[in-house]
């Protein structure tokens, strides 16, 4: 890398002071932190406000750790909160969806009156086929609005949903299915992903073969690809929701009704069943939801760039947003389905005012080159979000300089899907940012930063993060395992949950997020955290991505293993990879410490990464130490591990 080019991005490494625009009409003011930390749980009381109660609660929060119980006395219905108070409230034209197929052309407007019917028709529809409250409902569906309704109609009915992404393996669907004990599955023929039908059925089919509990399974027709048909038990969607009832009277249910499971995968091969439920949940879904993306029901378009199969789909596109009433972008494809400028269109087209998405995608467009976004007219846009890894300074950068006019506020949140919704970032108008920190805890929301020893840290110190304090939507827990919740999470640090997540503070007491602590490296008594380094790599113009893991090392107890893909336009002829890898470790050295300069760096075409687009580093530690590859079916293609493998013995050599 050039001096110059060093020097700019170190420059651009300052703080960005809070936009005047958003402190003028911000739905956050300064008072906030302090009205909420005086006394957070009142504070939650008052935010429970805004939903609607058929009973309101008297009690807010009983703790008897490591289980929470918020609202406890108070009644609602979930759906009754996301759609029916808003079209009672005269705002049933307005738009809750602009919804956007992958193929192109392919849309659909649906307003609240319209999402009301739907959702009301599909409760009947699986009263009908036998749901009742309590039950568990498993949902394997493509991103279309059905699956926003499938969710919906099993709230209502105060079942808990299961939403398994429609990219999982039919063995990954019958394993949720039975460690929830589902005994229905709403899903679609299929999905289109790329111009190309996704099959969904016979996925289902499969799975089913090991769940005899399923009595019936609800298809929507999506592709009209040829499935087979299990009479009695398989039903149409267009037969018996388009032919129910159109409106539905709703049940009202204790708060803490459960309202969906999650599953995350955790640290052994057994995914956890992560359960929610709603009164807590909804309350920080919509807080979230209204302070950091600031919206402005009656103008703002929303855009949650994720699928509804993860957790950020559940609180950020369908609970917060439609607890909100506000209108969104639901956008079924990829970043390049029908282009690499298909998002840039759509923003134009919709004049999409938020958006929300994740580093690793924001680094695939960024590979892709900023002529794509120049050439749309992005102006509609306010304020920018970020979720799900650490984002890099040079990604987040970019986002605000090409996407966000270098105007937007970027928001960097980080949560998980555990904690139910955002827990850590910059309130717009209020918070300065600096690119790559998470900032703040939201108010009302306690953290620390804590030593091995569970002690505190000192301002320019890391440790690992923890949240001190039970907050509106914490996991109620693992469904069916107490004990490996408490053990996971609560054992570590007693009295505080353990994220499992390292982090800093910096010298301003900032918060950066540094990744998950099984990546945090030793390298000869150093702490280092394998995103520093990523993100260093990630500076270098060449480099599109990077995957650094800790290999175990004779000398140093672990040694820097770096995998690197390079931009499209880093076009490198073979022989010249051997400079670009010892000026790749200079760099490095330069941008952190001799210390972190990577034993070794291996180019390649790919990076191994599941379904969600999580780099698999457990895999690429496995290639570092020349070990036995551990389990691949997660990943999206398995075969790019093998091709590394193969890199790795290759270039064996370059250890010096
Ligand atoms: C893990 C949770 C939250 C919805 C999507 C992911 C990482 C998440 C950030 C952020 C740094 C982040 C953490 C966390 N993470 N957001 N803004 N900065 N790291 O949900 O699959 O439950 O993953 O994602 O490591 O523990 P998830």
């Amino acid at each position: 890398m050039s001096e110059s080019k060093l020097e700019a991005l170190l420059d651009e490494r300052r703080e960005f002071p809070p936009s005047k625009e958003f402190a003028k009409q911000a739905n956050a003011q300064p008072s906030i932190y302090k009205e909420a930390n005086a006394d957070p749980v009142a504070w939650w009381r008052k935010q429970a406000d805004r939903l609607t109660w058929d009973k309101a609660p008297t009690k807010t929060l009983e703790w008897e750790l490591p289980f929470a119980k918020w609202f406890s006395d108070g009644t609602l219905n979930a759906s009754v909160n996301c759609v029916d108070r808003h079209v009672a409230n005269g705002l049933g034209d307005r738009v809750a969806f602009h919804w956007v197929g992958d193929p192109e052309g392919d849309k659909r407007t649906i307003t609240y009156s319209d999402l009301l019917t739907d959702v009301s028709q599909a409760a009947n529809a699986l009263t009908s086929l036998g749901v009742k409250a309590g039950d568990r409902v498993a949902v394997y569906m493509p991103m279309i609005p059905e699956a926003v309704v499938a969710m919906l109609a099993c709230a209502r009915l105060g079942a808990a949903h299961s939403v398994v992404f429609g990219g999982f393996s039919a063995s990954a669907l019958s394993d949720r299915i039975l460690d929830a004990d589902c005994r229905f599955v709403i899903t679609a023929d299929g999905g289109y992903r790329r111009g190309a039908v996704a099959e969904l059925k016979p996925q289902v089919d499969e799975a089913l073969t090991k769940c005899p509990d399923v009595k019936a399974v609800l298809v929507v027709k999506r592709t009209g690809q040829d499935v087979e048909w299990m009479e009695g038990r398989d039903h149409w969607w267009h037969d018996v929701v388009a032919s129910a009832p159109k409106t539905h009277t709703p049940e009202s249910f204790p708060a803490e009704q459960p309202l969906y499971i999650m599953y995350t995968s955790g640290t052994t091969a057994r995914p956890k069943g992560i359960f929610h439920t709603t009164g807590g949940y909804l309350t920080q879904a919509a807080t979230t939801h209204n302070y950091i993306f600031d919206v402005k029901p009656e103008t703002d378009i929303c855009w949650t760039a994720a699928d509804i199969g993860w957790v950020t789909g559940h609180s950020y596109i369908v609970y917060g947003p439609l607890t909100n009433g506000v209108t969104q972008v639901l956008y079924e494809g990829t970043p390049d389905s029908g282009g690499k400028d298909r998002w840039w269109k759509i923003i134009e087209e919709y004049k999409v005012t938020i958006l929300y998405t994740a580093p690793t995608t924001i680094r695939t467009l960024m590979k892709w080159g900023h002529a794509l976004p120049q050439a749309h007219d992005l102006s509609s846009l306010r304020l920018l979000g970020s979720v799900g890894e650490p984002i890099n300074p040079e990604a987040w950068i970019w986002y605000r300089k090409y996407i966000g006019a270098d105007t937007c506020p970027i928001v960097d949140t980080w949560w998980q899907t555990e904690t139910g919704a955002i827990m850590i970032t910059p309130l717009p108008g209020i918070t300065a940012t600096k690119p790559g920190a998470a900032m703040t805890p939201f108010p009302g929301i306690s953290v620390d930063i804590v030593d091995n020893d569970g002690k505190s840290v000192g301002n320019g110190e890391g440790g690992y993060l923890t949240i001190t304090a039970p907050w509106p939507s914490m996991t109620r827990g693992i469904w069916g395992d107490p004990e490996r919740f408490k053990e996971t999470y609560w054992s570590r640090f007693p009295g505080s949950y353990f994220a499992g997540d390292g982090a800093k503070r910096d010298q301003d007491g900032s918060l950066w997020l540094l990744g998950r602590v099984d990546d945090v490296m030793n390298i000869s008594g150093h702490r280092l955290s394998t995103t520093e380094v990523e993100h260093a790599l990630v500076g270098h113009p060449a480099v599109a991505e990077a995957a650094v893991v800790g290999a175990s090392d004779d000398v140093t107890g672990q040694a820097i293993v770096a995998f690197v893909t390079l931009k499209l336009s880093a076009d490198v002829a073979e022989k010249d990879q051997g400079p670009l890898v010892a000026e790749l470790r200079e760099h490095v050295s330069v941008m952190i410490s001799p210390i972190a300069k990577p034993r070794q760096i291996i180019l390649t075409p790919d990076l191994p990464k599941t379904r969600s687009g999580k780099i698999m580093r457990r895999l690429l530690r496995d290639v570092a130490e020349h070990r036995q590859l551990g389990d691949v079916t997660t990943l999206m293609d398995p075969t790019v591990v093998s091709m590394i493998d193969g890199l790795m013995a290759q270039h064996s050599s370059d250890d010096d």
